[in-house]
């Protein structure tokens, strides 16, 4: 059996343990051959595929980003596209495709599996925002990169009687925001699904003074003050039509100077927070995705997509995981609240 493997959309901490799970396991016990395709969708639609085997797998548990690329390429918006991926996989004899990504990837590879191509999805995302499944890797990195950055920002923001907005990823959903938020102590948390008062977050900045503390606000880049529009960096939109964020952060940041005379400063943690290695919970997830992704390969459970429920891997349609976003539940964020201003 010949399987494809690909990686598409936003990289991602615990990409390479993944495929080396799969490769590991489908060569050793199912004797299987594989093909990578380079760079998502773009590799497949391109037929630019490079050598995939236990020696090209050796040594990447530990590596971020992906030694097969990323691309966000949809073959549904290129002319033909679905005929050449088609053509493709048939010319290079592909049985079998193991699609790694979060909702846009997953998204093709749903259409796909519905026009008879067999596809297995594993989902990946910083955002967590996936349906179906608890976690995706590379998630828990992220949080961790940013509650060790805002640690380190509680002190310098005390020492300059300063507030410290901290701007991290989730243009959907806040749960970075939430997550490291909890775990760093931030004393405001900001995300898309709830937006948000300005009055209100300067009067919990001027709360958080006069009990002689300096306060860190964590905010997520798709969060929006209420009946405001979301901070956009340019109006250009990739593939999938998602416009470029980034500008809620220094957005507040002005808004809080002028409202509280308070001096505020923005860090924007971008793309930090998707490199590097993966952390032990994100390389435990991502080996097991792929271990479990190419079992199903080889029984043929194809339209699937594989899932963390609880401690388990299980498989779920891939539509399931691609049909809704999964956003903070109003109860989480009421939760954290109490710890606000
Ligand atoms: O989807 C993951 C993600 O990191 C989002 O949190 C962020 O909005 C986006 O990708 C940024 O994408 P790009 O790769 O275009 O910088």
């Amino acid at each position: 059996m010949r399987v494809g493997v690909l990686t598409g959309g936003g990289d991602c901490p615990g990409l390479n343990a993944v495929i080396r799970a799969v490769v590991r396991k489908g060569v050793q016990q199912y004797g299987a051959e594989f093909v990578g395709f380079r760079d998502g969708w773009r590799g497949v639609l391109e037929r630019n595929v490079r050598e995939l085997g236990v020696p090209q797998v050796r040594g990447i548990l530990p590596r971020g980003g992906t030694i097969l690329g990323s691309s966000r390429t949809n073959p549904f918006s290129v002319e033909g596209g679905v005929e050449q991926i088609t053509g493709n996989l048939g010319s290079l004899s592909i049985d079998a495709l193991i699609a790694i990504g979060g909702e846009d990837t997953l998204g093709v590879a749903t259409r796909l599996s519905d026009l008879g191509v067999n596809v297995v999805g594993v989902p990946k995302t910083i955002d967590n925002d996936l349906s179906g499944t608890d976690f995706t890797f590379g998630f828990d990195t992220a949080v961790n990169i940013a509650m060790e950055a805002i640690d380190r920002l509680h002190t310098t923001a005390e020492s300059h009687h300063r507030v410290l907005v901290v701007e991290v990823m989730g243009r959907h959903a806040g749960w970075i925001a939430l997550h490291c938020g909890l775990a760093a102590g931030a004393n405001i948390i900001l995300i898309p699904e709830r937006p948000f008062d300005i009055e209100r977050v300067c009067g919990q900045v001027e709360s958080r003074f006069a009990t002689q503390y300096s306060p860190i606000i964590v905010v997520a880049e798709g969060a929006v003050p209420a009946s405001g529009t979301t901070a956009l960096v340019s109006a250009d939109v990739d593939a999938f039509g998602h416009v470029r964020l980034g500008g809620i952060g220094n957005w507040l940041a002005v808004e809080i100077e002028q409202r509280t005379g308070k001096e505020a400063r923005t860090v924007v943690l971008g793309h930090v927070q998707r490199g590097g290695t993966p952390t032990a919970f994100d390389r435990w997830l991502a080996t097991r995705f792929g271990l479990h992704a190419i079992t199903a390969v080889h029984e043929g459970d194809y339209g699937t997509m594989v899932a963390l429920r609880g401690t388990d891997i299980v498989r779920v349609p891939l539509s399931e995981g691609t049909g809704e976003l999964k956003t903070v539940r109003p109860e989480l964020y009421d939760e954290a609240e109490v710890l606000f201003g």
